[in-house]
């Protein structure tokens, strides 16, 4: 059985048959995250949705450390590239069957800029990413406001959708739960809320929203679950 442990605000870690990866490895800074970057030590891929710092977080050290592929669309994994990470590069809508399984990159409506002193990189398009584990489809949406394009998600389909809830710079719990309506999810996980001031959100507001659409599985951070 594949296990996702949240390290919290948009952090996870991923671990299945072939595959054990981080999905936007910012740990250091973050406040809700119960284990530093030391703390991964073999791992086989990096999954950055988009270039801001509470995503891209540690990916660059811990994937030359550990030298786990880093996958993301064309313009972020080319920065990856330079910084010295293996890479994959792919791009919004395209699909790639890993030896663990399928990988769609989704779109997300949000930024991507990689902030480095007081230049801003082109990032390329912020995106999410659909990953298959031993047969599931778990969809990481990364940042990103509600999209009608979720609804195409529905022919996946997806077993576990990760969704930020926090507002102020994705959906927040009204649209969230209007997201799930589009996916069709059996299972939902928020993440990104409560990490600092300006995206609280309450995660049991989310829960009766939803009702009994899917299966709301609220992950402290550093808890993990089945999928
Ligand atoms: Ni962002
Ligand atoms: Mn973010």
């Amino acid at each position: 059985m594949a296990k996702v442990r949240f390290l919290g605000h948009a952090a996870f870690y991923l671990e299945g048959r072939g595959i054990r990866a981080l999905v936007d490895p910012f740990l250091t800074g973050n406040p809700q995250a119960p284990v530093g970057p030391s703390y991964f030590r073999e791992l086989d891929y990096l999954f950055v949705t988009h270039g801001h710092g509470d995503h891209l977080g540690d990916a660059v050290e811990i994937g030359r450390r550990t030298g786990a592929t880093a996958v993301a669309v064309f313009e972020l994994a080319n920065y990856l590239q330079s910084r010295g990470l293996k890479v994959h590069s792919m791009h919004v809508g395209g699909r790639y069957r890993f030896p663990f399984g399928s990988v769609k990159v989704t779109p997300a409506l949000h930024g991507s800029g990689i902030i480095e002193g007081s230049e801003i990189i082109y990032g390329g398009n912020p995106c999410g990413f659909v990953i298959e584990v031993e047969g599931k489809k778990l969809y990481f949406a990364g940042d990103t406001g509600l999209s009608a394009e979720m609804g195409l998600l529905q022919h996946e389909p997806v077993e576990v959708a990760f969704l930020p809830i926090g507002g102020n710079y994705v959906m927040d719990v009204k649209d969230a739960a209007i997201a799930v309506d589009l996916i069709k999810p059996r299972v939902v996980v928020p993440f990104h809320y409560n990490t600092w001031p300006v995206i609280e959100a309450k995660p049991q507001e989310f829960v009766s929203l939803v009702g009994d659409r899917a299966k709301v599985v609220v992950l402290a951070p550093g808890e993990e679950m089945e999928v």
